[in-house]
């Protein structure tokens, strides 16, 4: 391991939490921006059952801990001992980053953001004014909803398994964030389908971003969720999926012609941007990437 600065009584401690978390390349992420940086900052991984949430929250404060990431199962279950939460967090329900400053402490969710700034770093036009397909209707699934809808797009068609929840989604959304006209008069139709549903090739077909948030792509062998001839080669194909880098549905998009953006990117700036908010310092994405390759 590489400690390549002294830990003393300056060093300031940020870090994550979840069950399990010996899995995290969070801190090795992290770790490298904080050396590259020559932040005197160390990113500690903290295995935290259910049940002691709240006394952990209440330790961090009392150690006058920075910041905390917060990974699965606790993106909810902290939700009730924050004193503030971002409207964007608010919105998609869960908080991934907590800051701790002067008793207080703020939530919110960096993987909004974090999949904006991945699609502008690799080239791909923002999605105000277009229209959007998404694959999946789970955490994340939400959380990039909630981006496409505060960003400004047209049309979000969110296409599941599990029909209902897609459904659910685009109601709920639509009810909180159109409803409140909180995108300056930008209203963004969504529409929840199952994968099966007739409408979903006309979808892929018209739209300009496809994105995968479900955890199918992560197997290989697992058949394409949609018919590969319905993708259009101006259409940029976005999977969120980390492992593999380059997903079954990145190389059928890329033979078509597509351009393609892959979930490293997300994973990067999402924690780029809590990195940000706790030191006051931009961290070097490249070497982030380079620590969780
Ligand atoms: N790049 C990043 O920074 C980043 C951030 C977050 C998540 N991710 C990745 O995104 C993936 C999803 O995460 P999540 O938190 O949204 O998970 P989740 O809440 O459990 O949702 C999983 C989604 O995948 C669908 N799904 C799973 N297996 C499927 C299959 N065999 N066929 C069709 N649909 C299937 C589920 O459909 P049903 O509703 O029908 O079950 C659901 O929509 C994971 O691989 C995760 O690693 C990446």
């Amino acid at each position: 391991m590489d400690i390549s600065h002294q830990i003393t009584g300056h060093t300031k401690v940020i870090g994550v939490i979840g069950s399990p978390i010996s899995h995290s390349r969070s801190p090795q992420m992290h770790n490298a921006a904080i050396s590259k940086a020559c932040l005197d900052y160390v990113y500690v991984p903290f295995h935290v059952e259910v049940d002691a949430i709240k006394d952990a929250i209440n330790g961090f404060r009392a150690l006058d801990v920075v910041g905390i990431n917060v990974t699965i199962p606790h993106k909810q279950l902290v939700m009730p001992f924050l004193t503030s939460i971002s409207r964007e967090a608010e919105l998609i329900g869960a908080v991934n980053t907590l800051t701790f400053s002067d008793g207080e402490i703020h939530g919110e969710n960096t993987d909004a953001p974090g999949f904006i700034k991945a699609m502008e770093e690799a080239g791909a036009s923002p999605p105000k004014g277009k229209d959007v397909v998404v694959i999946g209707a789970g955490g994340s699934a939400r959380a990039i909803v909630v981006a496409l809808t505060l960003t400004g797009a047209k049309k979000v068609t969110i296409a599941n398994r599990t029909e209902a929840k897609a459904i659910a989604l685009a109601e709920d959304l639509s009810d909180k964030i159109n409803k409140n006209n909180e995108t300056d008069g930008n209203i963004t139709q969504l529409i929840g389908m199952g994968l099966t549903d007739a409408r979903l090739s006309y979808a892929v077909s018209e739209c300009t971003l496809l994105v995968n948030t479900t955890s199918a792509t992560m197997d290989n062998t697992h058949p394409l969720l949609i018919d590969e001839n319905w993708i259009q080669s101006s259409t940029t194909v976005y999977d969120i999926v980390y492992t593999p880098p380059m997903t079954t549905l990145l190389i059928a998009a890329s033979n078509r012609g597509c351009a393609v953006v892959g979930g490293i990117g997300m994973l990067v700036h999402q924690g780029a941007i809590a990195f940000e908010r706790w030191t006051g310092v931009k961290p070097c994405v490249d070497t982030m990437r380079a620590a969780l390759a």
